[in-house]
């Protein structure tokens, strides 16, 4: 991936805020519909338990109403909206003009189908929409896949869930946060992870996680890289929550200590593109990041994607 130009305008986050279905399902509820235990999902998962419920456009209205109010920006002054989300609400239009017209923003908006790659890309995004003039951005990360999961298929039904998550951008003259960056995609491999149009999510589980730990440990290795700092260096990292045996392969294949990462997992299992800014909002609320601190975001998805972002906390002077 290309190094970010010396001279490009950065951008800092100034707000953040989430959302869950309002619905919480426990794994004891699965497994008395389903041929599956709590004891089985907690040790081949590490999830507890998961919240259904609402549409991709109202929990990213329910997020992206909180991140605009924390960085006390009104929404007029909101010069593009990034929504990622792999289950919009409709083909047509983009669930993110359904979110630009509730939240009372007036500009350009559109979403961004990167699986649950899909926050870092739209922060990538949202980062190069700054470096061209824009000042303030709203990126928000949401999924519901409840909708598109086959509740009687025990493969796919004990993993996923609905969630959001939001931040906002502001340009910053001063500084950089955003250090290093990387995006991959690898359609070869989409058979293991897909679903048709109307249709459930297919998943052949092994061999996603086989891959999965191989891609993010690539894509966190390659912003590292760019970045110009070591993983032990590192303060956090805010992995995809999809399996906590895949974080915890991740994080020992980089050489980071497991208390580093970022979970929410147990509480609010795969929700996709939401799974990163949940993460990182749970993180920023429990005061896990201080000021000059470096953060890695890293995920995988369908596609299979996976991308990645080195961040500074506050921005970096240089
Ligand atoms: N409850 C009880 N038993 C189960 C369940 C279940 N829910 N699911 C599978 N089993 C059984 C299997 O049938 C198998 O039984 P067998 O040994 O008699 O054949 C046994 O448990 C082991 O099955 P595996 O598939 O080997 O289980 P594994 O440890 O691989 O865990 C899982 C399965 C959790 C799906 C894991 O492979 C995984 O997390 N994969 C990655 C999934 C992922 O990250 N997806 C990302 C999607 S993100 C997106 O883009 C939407």
């Amino acid at each position: 991936m290309p190094n970010i130009p010396s001279g490009a305008r950065g951008a800092v986050i100034t707000g953040w805020g989430s959302a869950l279905g309002e619905n919480t399902v426990t794994n004891e509820d699965l497994a008395r519909v389903l041929d599956t235990s709590n004891e089985w999902i907690i040790e081949r998962t590490g999830i507890l338990e998961r919240h259904v419920g609402g549409s991709t456009a109202s929990l990213s209205i329910e997020s992206g109403r909180k991140a605009l109010q924390m960085a006390g920006v009104d929404p007029t002054e909101i010069d593009a909206l990034v929504l990622a989300t792999t289950t919009p609400d409709r083909s047509v239009p983009a669930t993110s003009a359904t979110v630009q017209n509730a939240l009372g923003l007036k500009c350009g908006a559109f979403d961004v189908n990167a699986a649950c790659s899909g926050f870092v890309y739209a922060m990538i995004n949202a980062h190069g929409l700054i470096a061209m003039g824009a000042r303030k951005v709203l990126v928000i990360g949401t999924d519901t896949l409840a909708r598109i999961t086959d509740w009687t298929d025990r493969n796919t039904a004990v993993l996923f869930a609905d969630g959001s998550g939001a931040v906002v951008l502001e340009a910053s003259d001063t500084g950089s946060q955003l250090l290093g960056w990387d995006i991959d995609a690898d359609g070869s491999a989409e058979k293991y992870l897909y679903a048709e149009l109307g249709g459930n999510i297919k998943m052949e589980g092994k061999e996603v996680f086989r891959r999965a730990v191989r891609i993010m440990v690539d894509s966190a290795q390659k912003s590292l890289a760019a970045a110009g700092i070591t993983a032990e260096q590192l303060t956090l990292v805010v992995p995809h929550q999809a399996n906590i045996r895949i974080i915890q392969a991740a994080c020992e294949r980089l050489g980071v200590p497991m208390d580093k990462a970022a979970l929410v997992l147990q509480h609010v299992g795969n929700t996709s593109s939401a799974s990163i800014p949940l993460a990182l909002v749970d993180s920023l609320d429990r005061g896990r990041v201080k000021q000059g601190d470096y953060l890695l975001l890293v995920g995988f998805g369908a596609g299979m994607t996976a991308a990645s972002a080195v961040l500074q906390w506050g921005g970096s002077a240089s």
